[in-house]
């Protein structure tokens, strides 16, 4: 909505959400404190806040006030009941499509901005007409167009892909909506990448990118343990068959997993929606991209115990990146978590860093209070983590450093330096491809590479 307002200075854009303490963060003076870590999003909300971009918690004034609604609320996979484990959790937006029939005012477009379901349109249309049906004076001039306009941006880059999108997807039944989206969008994206699909095209659409990307990062990470054992180099088979044009470059750099609040996510409620339909082969195909993932994260803890002569036990280890990926404080799904929590279980004192991550952030994820003295003290049995800002601080008198995410400063460490600190003999598990042999060459150091051993 940031963007949105950016490009569109005649447009009045409010963020409206019932938690007013995150509302109030959204309004901070100090554009440090803003509850999301994005690259050049303090910047885009300096020039446009409190001019044409307002937040604010009074939900039913600005749903009085809209012509345009984005529900753009989270639809977690549900945890309990029908569906646990892979459908996803409707609630916010059913109580989001209430609230809009009951405030709106006129003629009113509600766009479907969450992440949703197959024909959850259809859901959205029948509460929002539902109530414009009671007759009271005030609703009788109420009336509705769902569209589906799914969000494509990745975090970390989220501003240059709202940007300049690969494209812009508008499904609905009603051209009038759709081309009063559509005109928005052209404020600033070339009319040829804006698609306009039915409305069922366009929700299937956003679940069937995100499988398409989650099974590229599933299948390279599957030939990353082929290299391993093999000799072959992951970067250069990712090189030669990303070459092809049929293939493409992008979406092909091995890890230890994907992770973020969408791929499992989107890919579970393909499979719940598939299972709905009989459809038990295709569930089958899909469910698989998710279990190389969680493998892949196995696969990583059992390297580093292997290679630490089996036993993690009062070692310490420092994990460097503790978000799903660089650039982002998002910490939803990381595979850091789960392979920590393992780690600890096996007994390893670790030292968690992260350039955007906060403390409070790892106790919730790991579900284990962090052991504030020096992580040296070994007379433990039982495996503990503390977080340590300070990168060479993290590294001191470790035995190992896993590194998780890529974020740009672990490029730049200088490993001459860092060695002298750490116990020998000393390990680097890189499953990012951060170090380079030359880093590290003619120092005391065993060098492991995810698809590259
Ligand atoms: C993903 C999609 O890329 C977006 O298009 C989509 O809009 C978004 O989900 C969403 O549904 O909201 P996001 O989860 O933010 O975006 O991040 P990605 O860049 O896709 O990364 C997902 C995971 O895959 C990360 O853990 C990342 O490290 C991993 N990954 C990605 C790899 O391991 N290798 C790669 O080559 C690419």
């Amino acid at each position: 909505m940031a963007v949105l307002a950016h490009n569109c200075s005649n447009i009045r854009v409010t963020v409206v959400d019932i938690n007013e303490k995150q509302i109030s963060r959204w309004n901070d003076p100090d554009l440090s404190k803003l509850p999301v870590y994005e690259p050049g999003l303090a910047e885009i909300i300096s020039k446009t806040r409190f001019k044409n971009l307002y937040f604010s918690s009074n939900v039913e004034q600005s749903i009085k006030e809209a012509d345009i609604i984005f529900i753009s609320v989270n639809t977690p996979t549900k945890m309990h009941g029908i569906g646990s484990g892979q459908a996803s959790d409707l609630r916010w937006v059913e109580s989001s499509a209430r609230l809009v029939s009951k405030y709106a005012r006129g003629y009113t477009i509600v766009v479907e901005k969450s992440t949703v379901p197959v024909r959850t349109g259809a859901k959205v249309e029948a509460i929002l007409t539902s109530t414009s049906q009671n007759i009271d004076n005030e609703t009788l001039h109420k009336s509705f167009d769902v569209l589906s306009n799914p969000e494509f941006l990745a975090e970390g880059t989220a501003i240059e892909d709202l940007q300049t999108p690969d494209r812009v997807l508008i499904g609905g039944k009603s051209e009038k909506a759709i081309n009063a989206l559509s005109e928005i969008y052209k404020n600033w994206v070339p009319e040829e990448k804006i698609i306009k699909t039915n409305l069922w095209s366009s929700e299937l659409s956003k679940l069937s990118a995100n499988a398409f990307l989650a099974q590229r990062v599933s299948s390279i990470n599957a030939i990353s343990g082929i290299c391993e054992v093999t000799g072959a180099d992951i970067n250069e088979v990712a090189n030669s068959i990303g070459k092809d044009n049929r293939i493409g470059t992008k979406f092909l750099r091995p890890g230890p997993g994907f992770g973020g609040s969408c791929f499992k996510k989107d890919i579970l409620n393909l499979v719940y929606l598939c299972e709905h339909y009989g459809l038990y082969e295709i569930a089958n195909y899909w469910k698989q991209v998710v279990e190389i993932n969680n493998y892949q994260q196995e696969r990583v803890f059992r390297i580093v115990v292997n290679k630490l002569f089996g036993t993690v036990a009062n070692k310490k280890i420092t994990i460097l990146g503790f978000a799903f990926k660089a650039n982002t404080n998002d910490t939803r799904e990381s595979p850091s978590i789960n392979i920590c929590k393992k780690l600890i279980e096996e007994g390893a004192h670790l030292s968690i860093n992260d350039p955007k991550v906060t403390k409070n952030k790892i106790i919730n994820d790991l579900g284990i209070d962090p052991i504030e003295k020096n992580c040296t003290n070994y007379d433990q049995l039982l495996g503990s983590w503390s977080f340590e800002p300070d990168i060479y601080k993290a590294l001191h008198s470790s035995d190992a450093v896993l590194i998780l995410c890529d974020w740009e400063i672990y490029y730049e460490l200088k490993w001459s330096d860092i060695i002298k600190g750490m116990r020998k003999p000393s390990w680097i598990f890189d499953t990012r491809n951060v170090v380079s042999s030359a880093a590290i060459e003619g120092l005391n150091i065993n060098l492991w590479r995810l698809g590259q051993g």
